[in-house]
Formats: structure tokens, sequence, C-alpha cells
């Protein structure tokens, strides 16, 4: 905290609390902030002192952890020579930060473009599908999808409290999605024959028009409860999206860059999308995300999807270091080495504590959804809020699904680069902090 004194003189903490009442509200979480005040790997401290496991890394953007060493030594470079150019100039950090995308990339996906929230890129991947299909009229997304908060992508997104924003967006159509633990259809996998799937054929023929744009979705859904599908379901998506023509996009916006122990859940279910759009956890920090697409598709033409900021040559320098991150700590392997550990001892606790219903997600992408009852699968809404409370209290911050109508999913994404003994800690809050909101 002297840091910003040493710059901006003294300051008391009524004026902290006076700029914290300034704030005009909209962002995410409820009550008092955390404030934080230094980050280090999975950890952070706030003003206190007092430090905290981060199992949310910041919403997904600290893959290779807080003010990794080698992410603020490239940046601190960067700034010494350039810091920002409009979209239309080159810089050598883009350059090679496109090249390394695009070698990493899915299957043939060998263009790339960028913008700085992952809403804007998925805006981008919707009207490079709309030049590309044009004269139609619809996209598709799963119920409880979230692919962000900008108006087009809003309408993407599951219903949540800013509503009343999506009577401006009319051409998104949801269907019922493979959530085989609350099976839309009351059938069980695998008996099912993934009837849903079928059933967004029909849908596509009869509610829809026949002819989509697009199907948008995540391939993991996040922020509705860190829902996997079963891997045929991704590969019949795949098929009806050609069936019909139009364009798959994934958002990997949480997926990509090690979170589910591959480059991007593409990896891990082997389905190529048309379109791939990326985020957060790219920039380690920094602001950057955008879109890959196969070279075939017709791309924007100037000024379709050109932002002042779009280019920003520190975060692509930050980005090329997260990405040599995770090959030089082997990251991938992290991610799913120590993710099926902890989804093994959460089993564990599965067979003890009758209030963990559901366990889920590859990699360090884990949800566990809390329930009353395990047969009538009524969602512990109540407990799940505790639960945080009492996480934080004993230093570790869970994740959760808050704006899911079922709002009882617990997350435990926490950087890659999690210590062992971090982790030891995160089990052994979990169990007591189960222990405490069990009825
Ligand atoms: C899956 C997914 N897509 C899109 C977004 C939107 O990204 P941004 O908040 O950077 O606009 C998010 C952000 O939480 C996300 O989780």
């Amino acid at each position: 905290m002297d840091y910003m004194k040493d710059f901006f003189g003294e300051y008391t903490e009524q004026d902290l609390i006076d700029g914290m009442n300034a704030f005009a509200g909209g962002g995410v979480g409820t009550g008092k902030p955390l404030v934080i005040v230094d980050q280090k790997g999975a950890s952070f401290k706030d003003m206190d002192g007092k430090e905290f496991i981060d199992c949310t890394s910041q919403a997904w953007s600290l893959g290779v952890g807080g003010c990794h060493p080698k992410v603020i030594a490239a940046v601190t470079e960067q700034i010494q020579h350039v810091t920002h150019v409009r979209s239309g100039f080159g810089t050598i950090p883009k350059y090679l930060l496109n090249k390394r995308l695009t070698d990493l990339a899915p299957g043939n996906l060998k263009k790339v473009g960028y913008s700085l929230h992952g809403s804007v890129a998925n805006e981008g991947a919707m009207k490079i599908a709309i030049r590309n299909r044009p004269n139609r009229k619809y996209f598709l997304a799963p119920w409880l999808n979230y692919s962000g908060r900008t108006f087009a992508t809003l309408a993407l997104s599951y219903p949540h409290p800013n509503n009343q924003y999506l009577n401006y967006m009319e051409n998104v159509v949801r269907f019922p999605h493979a959530y085989c633990y609350r099976c839309p259809f009351k059938l069980q996998h695998p008996s099912c024959n993934l009837h849903c799937a079928q059933f967004l054929r029909d849908m596509i023929e009869h509610s829809v028009d026949g002819e989509p744009i697009a199907l948008i979705m995540e391939p993991i859904q996040g922020g509705g409860g860190m829902i996997d599908y079963p891997p045929e379901y991704y590969h019949e998506i795949r098929k009806i999206c050609d069936e019909f023509d139009m364009l798959l996009i994934w958002d990997e916006i949480q997926t990509g860059f090690g979170r589910v122990g591959e480059m991007f859940a593409s990896n891990v279910y082997g389905v190529v999308p048309d379109i791939l759009t990326f985020g957060k956890a790219i920039g380690g920090g920094f602001p950057l995300a955008g879109n890959l697409q196969r070279p075939e598709l017709d791309t924007f033409a100037p000024g379709d999807h050109g932002f002042t900021f779009a280019h920003f040559p520190v975060a692509m320098a930050a980005a090329l270091m997260v990405l040599q991150i995770i090959e030089e700590e082997n990251l991938l392997e992290r991610s799913r080495v120590v993710g099926a550990y902890i989804t093994k001892r959460l089993k564990e606790m599965q067979e003890k504590y009758e209030i963990i219903g559901d366990i889920r997600g590859p990699g360090l992408m884990i949800g566990i959804e809390l329930v009353k009852d395990r047969e009538t699968k009524e969602p512990a809404r109540e407990e799940a809020a505790r639960f945080i409370d009492e996480g934080i209290r004993r230093g570790v911050l869970f994740g959760e699904s808050r704006y899911l109508d079922l709002g009882n999913c617990i997350k435990i994404k926490p950087p890659m680069v999690i210590t062992d003994e971090e982790v030891e800690k995160v089990l052994e809050v979990f169990e007591e902090v189960i222990r405490v909101v069990s009825p």
C-alpha cells in the first residue's frame, strides 16, 4: 500500500471509503468487497495483511497466478518501448502472438483477431458469422450459457438480474442442453440416446426457421454451474451444425489456456469449432481477448471490428509470456494432475456428506452442486452462500454460481501454479465448511 503513498501522497481510510461509495455499481459481487493489495501465485493479501488462497483465479484470469515474475518482467520491458498503438499499426508482440496463437490453435483455426474483453470477442465472432451466413437471422445458445454482458452477448447469457436489457435483442433462441444431472427432459444418460440433441434438430426445423446463423456455446458452462457434457454430445453438436450449414462458435474464454488440462477444451473433446473465442487467462492479469477462425471464412471488412485499445502491446507481451510459462512450467499437466487429485478427494467427501450432490468438470475447472436432498436434488442455495462466507473466514476464496437460478454451485478453479500445500489447505477448509453448512 505504501507504494501508492510514495506516488500520490498520504490518504486516509475515509478517502478509501468515499472512493468505495462513489462506485456506480454494476460489477459482480455482493456486500463489502475484499480489498486486494498483494497477489502472488495462487494467493493474495487484503488490507489487513490477511492471506487468502484464491480458488477463483479472479474470474479465471490468473491461470499462471497473480503477478507472475516473468509476466511482470515482460510487461516492464514492453512499457519502456511501446504502450499503445492504434489497431492499424504493427508491433512485434502482435505479430509474434498472432503466430504463436495460430500455431497452438486446434484444427485449422489459423486466423486471429483481438479485443480487450471477452464479450467483445464474442460479438466479433457473431459479426464474422453474420458475414458468412448473410440473410439469416438467428443465433442459438444453450440454456444457462454465459457469453458476456454487452447488448448482444447478454442475449446469449443465462437470465440474470439485468434481464430488462434482453428486450432489445431478439435474435437469440435458447435450447435445452445436456445438463445430465438435471436433465431438462428428466431422462438418464446414456439410455436417453442424447434425446436433447434430437430435440435440438427438431427445434431448428420447427421453431427457428431451419437456417440459424450459428450456434454459440461454452464447451463447459462456468457461470451456469460448471456443466460439462457427455463426450458424444460435443460431436453431435458439431454434426448438427454441419447438417444445417450453420457455424459453430465455442466460447473458450474460461476454458482456454490450460484450465481444462489441455490448451483448449477443443483438445479435450476432439471437436473443432469454426470460430473460437478466448480471453481472461491469456493476459496473465492484463486485458486481452480475441477470436480464432478458419481461414476460409470471410473475415472482417475494414472498420467492422476495430477498437481503440484492442491491440494493446503490453497485454500482448504478457500473453506471449503466459504461453511460454505454460510450457516451461508444464502447467497443462499440472492442471490435469492437481484437478484429478482434488476431484478424487472431493468424491471421497461426497460419500460422507449428503449435501454434496454432484462433482464435475475436467482439469482445474471443478464444480460442486450442493443439494438439500440427494433424491429430490433441491438446490442448497442458502448453504452455498454461507459456504462462501465461511471459506473466506478461513482464508480460502471459493467461486460460486451466483446468478444461476439454482445458485448452489461451489467452484474450485485456482491458478494452475497452486502449490501442493495450498491444495491441502483448500481441501481441509472445504471439508470443514461442508461440515458447518450441512444440516
Ligand atoms: C464464458 C465467458 N464468456 C464471455 C465472458 C465475457 O468476458 P468479459 O467479461 O471479458 O467481457 C465471460 C466473462 O466472465 C465468460 O466467462
